[in-house]
């Protein structure tokens, strides 16, 4: 008889879990018909470094701010070509194939990718330092084609003040960059031509791919005073490699990101990655809520702030002068 309460008890429990499990259900499914569709949006990553994995983390956030949830109404379709080339093919195919609504491409060669699989699918440049020089779009202010975004347009220019106070004693530069990367081109050029105007001997040092990083960088060494990288991403994902090689002959390297300074640079000055990526998240909200990319002007960013390292600083013996550590957004100690 105890036994048979019991059981009936259990039954009746059970019973109500199941019950209170499918009406819980109906109404989740009802709800979120009935508020929003869910959207569907793909990511193409280029490659693994701090800055793109930052970018990433922003676009999300932005979609978020505004109102496309990738808890909710959002689903995100990623991928990460791992900056194998082939895979950018592969993959930008996958994701137009795969039913998204609109694509994300994080730097340069995934944004060429991307355009290369669709001319129909608005596509948003996160983070493309020159979507011009690239081909992706013809005019900043009036895309024209499936194309808008963001672009990063570090002011390398202003670096050459950072290596003057660091380094006063520095008369040739070595530009360290990867030559298969449109995105480097125009800042190299700027970098340059800036250098130059101030009195310094620019050498180029190319790299065809994160191969020749070492050997380039051991040539590099014995010919400049300093090492300059712009925002590339074969050397920020190699960027271990050029510090521990540099440190050989004790060569600072300025870099063009916080994340590289951080890696053993000794200064920089640059942009925000995640607020590049906020930017891109919420101009891709804005392509989905009905705006039209061949009339959504690039949003450019090119106010950089100053980040310098002293613990490497005095490891090379260098002295970073009282105005920079005061105008400094960050010091690395
Ligand atoms: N701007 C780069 C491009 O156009 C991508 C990028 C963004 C990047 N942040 C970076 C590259 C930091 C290296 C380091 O491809």
């Amino acid at each position: 008889m105890k036994n048979k309460t019991l059981l009936s008890v259990v039954t009746a429990l059970v019973v109500l879990v199941i019950g209170a499990f499918f009406f819980n259900k109906q109404e989740e499914t009802t709800s979120s018909t009935d508020q929003t569709q869910t959207v569907k949006v793909g990511v193409l990553q280029y490659v693994t470094h701090d800055s793109l994995d930052e970018i990433y983390k922003g676009i999300v956030a932005g979609l978020k701010e505004a109102g496309y949830d990738d808890t909710s109404n959002l689903t995100i379709d990623f991928m990460n070509a791992e900056g194998d080339q082939s895979q950018v093919q592969t993959m930008s195919k996958k994701l137009v194939d795969n039913g998204n609504q609109l694509l994300i491409g994080i730097a340069t060669p995934a944004a060429q990718g991307l355009a290369n699989a669709t001319t129909e699918l608005p596509i948003i440049m996160g983070a493309v330092t020159d979507p011009v020089g690239a081909n992706l779009v013809t005019d900043l202010n009036k895309p024209g084609g499936n194309i808008t975004g963001v672009s990063d347009q570090t002011p390398v220019a202003d670096e050459i003040e950072l290596i003057k106070a660091i380094t006063p004693d520095a008369k040739t530069i070595g530009v360290l960059y990867s030559s298969n990367e449109d995105n480097s081109k125009s800042q190299v050029a700027e970098f340059k031509t800036a250098a130059e105007a101030a009195g310094y001997t620019v050498i180029e040092y190319a790299v065809p791919s994160s191969n020749e990083i070492a050997s380039t960088v051991e040539v590099a060494t014995s010919k400049v005073d300093v090492l300059f990288t712009p925002v590339d991403n074969t050397i920020a994902s190699a960027f271990s490699t050029v510090v521990s090689v540099a440190n050989k002959t004790k060569t600072p390297v300025y870099t063009s990101v916080e994340d590289m300074v951080e890696g053993g640079g000794i200064a920089s000055v640059t942009l925000s990655q995640y607020d590049l990526g906020v930017a891109t998240g919420k101009m891709a909200a804005k392509i989905l809520d009905g705006a039209d990319p061949a009339t959504t002007p690039v949003e450019i960013f090119n106010e950089g702030s100053v980040v310098v390292n002293k613990t490497v600083a005095d490891e090379l013996g260098l002295t970073i002068p009282a105005d920079i550590l005061e105008s400094a957004s960050r010091i690395i100690e």
